[in-house]
Formats: structure tokens, sequence, C-alpha cells
């Protein structure tokens, strides 16, 4: 069964913007519980993820969103959008965050 809007709230998640509000290919920044959060369209899926990369700490915010991750703009690692995990080998995985999705909007549980 999934989650009403007030169960959802419960459980700790804030409702951060509309589905409609996410671009294809790049991802849309948000405050939620005090932390910037990448909001990430692929394939029909919402996904979350930290703003910083754990490189060398920048903004991913002006990363590029395909096939499952999400390529940092400034030297160009890619990050799964599912796990989090780098594909160079001695990086550390960007923070992913739950996501749901009830009538168009877009709820987001950090921490
Ligand atoms: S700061 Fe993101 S890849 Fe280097």
């Amino acid at each position: 069964m999934s989650s009403t809007r007030d169960e959802l709230l419960e459980a700790g998640f804030e409702e951060v913007c509309r589905l409609d509000e996410i671009p294809q290919m790049m991802p849309r920044k948000v405050q939620t519980g005090g932390r910037s959060v990448l909001l990430c369209k692929d394939k029909g899926e919402v996904y979350a993820v930290d703003e910083i990369c754990p490189h060398k700490d920048k903004s991913m915010a002006y990363g590029v969103v395909h096939h499952g991750k999400i390529t940092c703009p400034h030297h160009q690692y890619d990050f799964e959008l599912a796990t989090g995990r780098c594909n160079r080998r001695k990086c550390a995985p960007v923070m992913t965050y739950s996501v749901e999705v009830i009538d168009e909007s877009v709820f987001v549980k950090v921490g």
C-alpha cells in the first residue's frame, strides 16, 4: 500500500517541490532538513543526492543527469543516483536520500 501525504510528513519527509519543477538532464536544488539536496529525474524515477561532491567538496548543482548517474561539473566524476557510488575507486560515495512522489508532489527525507 502506498503512503499518504500525512504518513510521509509523520515519517520525517518534507515536501520540497512539484515533479514538473525538476528539469530533464539537470538537477533541481532544494533545501530540506538543513541540507542542500539535488533532485534528479531519470527514466521516470526521482532521486535525491547531496549537493556537495565528495571528491573536492564542490557543488554539483550544475551537473548533468543521465543514464542513472549525475556527473559532477568540476572533474566529471560520475555518481550513481540510486546508490551514490562513484565510478572512481578512491572517491567516497555521495549521500543519497529517500524520495516519494504523491500527486506530483515530491517529498524527501534527510537523515
Ligand atoms: S569536485 Fe566533483 S569530481 Fe571533483
